[in-house]
Formats: structure tokens, sequence, C-alpha cells
């Protein structure tokens, strides 16, 4: 199906592994112009968005920090001029009891999470018009709860919140946002045995996602298929 995406414009944030490379590489293969951001290395990403083709700018910046928040918006308008789609993917998470979390952490993972797609939203308005899109990747964790990601959860539910009230004063912009959270999703990282297992017994269809299951419904909400979808929350998780 041709998603007719071709020359559209987007920002991808945390883009060099996982969830957030699958999604710059699908919009990339769409025909999208993407600028992406990770705290390290993104030569690898940058080699292989030089073969499919197109203008792709990998970017160094820290999604915790808003003066780099700042500079990557300003590399969005000097090198794209405009945004058509804005996906904060950045994320981090930890595991810790939570009568042991420490301020500094909480602080770590909500600034990254939460703080960041309002830095991001705020951030990107002015190169956004009638018809662009907004995604914050969020976590199925948000609305069940998870020990020790107190912080983590906290974070997530809080994209939720974020996304209803800014698709409300968004909408007669006609500018979209929406979260897709995913469920537990195969990534780079290591799954330990006893844990993939747990969740294949958990999750209906037996098994735990594919990054590019991911990148899918980003595409949807690029899309022009998906023009009357906002404020929503998109569950993709295997029926977890
Ligand atoms: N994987 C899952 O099962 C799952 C489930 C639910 C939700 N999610 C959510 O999906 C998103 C992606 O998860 P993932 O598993 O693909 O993560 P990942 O494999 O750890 O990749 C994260 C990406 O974001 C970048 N990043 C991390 N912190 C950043 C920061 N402060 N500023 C800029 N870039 C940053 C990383 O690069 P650097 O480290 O170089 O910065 C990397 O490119 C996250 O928001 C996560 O919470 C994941």
């Amino acid at each position: 199906m041709n998603l007719k995406l071709e020359g559209k414009k987007a920002l991808v944030t945390g883009g060099t592994r996982g969830i957030g490379r699958s999604i710059v590489l699908a919009l990339a293969h769409s025909g999208v112009n993407v600028v992406t951001c990770a705290r390290g290395d993104g030569e690898a990403l940058a080699r292989e968005l030089k073969e499919i083709g197109g203008d792709h700018h990998v970017v160094k910046a820290d999604m915790g920090d808003p003066e780099d928040v700042t500079r990557l918006v300003e590399e969005c308008r000097t090198r794209l001029g405009s945004l058509d789609l804005v996906v904060h993917n950045a994320g981090v998470i930890s595991h810790i009891p939570f009568p042991e979390l420490p301020l500094a952490e909480w602080h770590r993972v909500v600034n990254t999470n939460l703080t960041g797609a309002y830095l991001l939203i705020q951030g990107t308005l002015p190169l956004l018009g009638a018809g662009s899109s907004i995604v914050l990747i969020g976590s199925r964790v948000a609305t069940i709860g998870i020990p020790l990601r107190a912080h983590y959860t906290a974070a997530k539910a809080g994209l939720i919140g974020l996304t209803r009230s800014a698709a409300k004063e968004l909408g007669p912009k006609g500018i979209r946002v929406n979260v897709i959270a995913p469920g537990p999703v195969e990534t780079e990282a290591e799954t330990p045995p006893e844990v993939r297992e747990r969740y294949q017994r958990m999750i209906p269809l037996g098994r735990l996602g594919q990054a590019d299951e991911i990148a899918g419904p980003v595409l949807f909400l690029a899309s022009d298929l998906s023009t009357f979808v906002t404020g929503e929350t998109i569950h993709v998780d295997g029926g977890i």
C-alpha cells in the first residue's frame, strides 16, 4: 500500500537502536526525510540512511537536556525547514525498588521520557502546520503498573495526559497528537530466557513484538489513513 509519505519531513528522537531505529528506517524507506538523535554514536545508522537515499541527519542530542532539545529543533529548522511528523521515542528505564528510588534517578527517567516530550512538542510547534502529526512512544505498563518501575510508569502515564490536553489545544490548528503504547518488544537489548518465557505466557499472540511492529502504527499515524485520530493511546501489545 502506498501511504503517500514521499517528501514528508520527520523528527524521531532516539533513532539509533531498537524501536526508534525501526521507525527511522521505515520512514526513510517510505520516502520521508528524517532528522533523528541519540546521545551516543549514530554512524552506523547514518551509513544505512545514506544507502536508502533522501535528506537524513543523525544529530547528537540528549532529550534529558533542555539546551540539547533546543539545538535539535534548530537543526530541524535549518536542515528541513518544517516538519510533518514528530515522534518522541527516546526513553530510559531502570529497575529499582520504590523505597530506594533516588530523586536523581526519578528526575533522569521523568526528564527523558516526559519532560523531553513537553519540550519537543513546544519547541517544534512553529515548524508544524495543519495536517501534521505528533506521536509519543509510551508503554503498555503506564496503565497497568509494574513493580520496580514507578518512575518509568509515572512518566509514561504522564504522556497520556499530555496527549489528551495537547490534542484538544492543537486540534483547531489541524495538529494531531497520539500515544503508541508498546507491550514487550524485542530489541538489541538481550531478553533473559525466563523473562521471555513469562511474557510468551502472558501475551495471547504467544511472542514478544518486533520493533517493525511499532513502526507500522507510526506510519499509520503519519499518513492520511489516520486524519481523524487524535488524543488516542494505541496499545500495540499482542493483547497482553
Ligand atoms: N522495548 C520494549 O519492550 C518497550 C516497551 C514499551 C515501551 N518502550 C519504549 O519505546 C521506546 C524505545 O525503546 P527501545 O527498547 O527501543 O530502547 P533502546 O533499545 O534502549 O533504544 C533507545 C534509543 O533512544 C536513544 N536514547 C536513549 N536516551 C536518550 C536521550 N536521553 N536522548 C536522546 N536519545 C536517547 C538511544 O541512544 P543513546 O543511548 O545513544 O542515547 C537509542 O537510540 C522508549 O521510549 C521505551 O520506553 C519500549
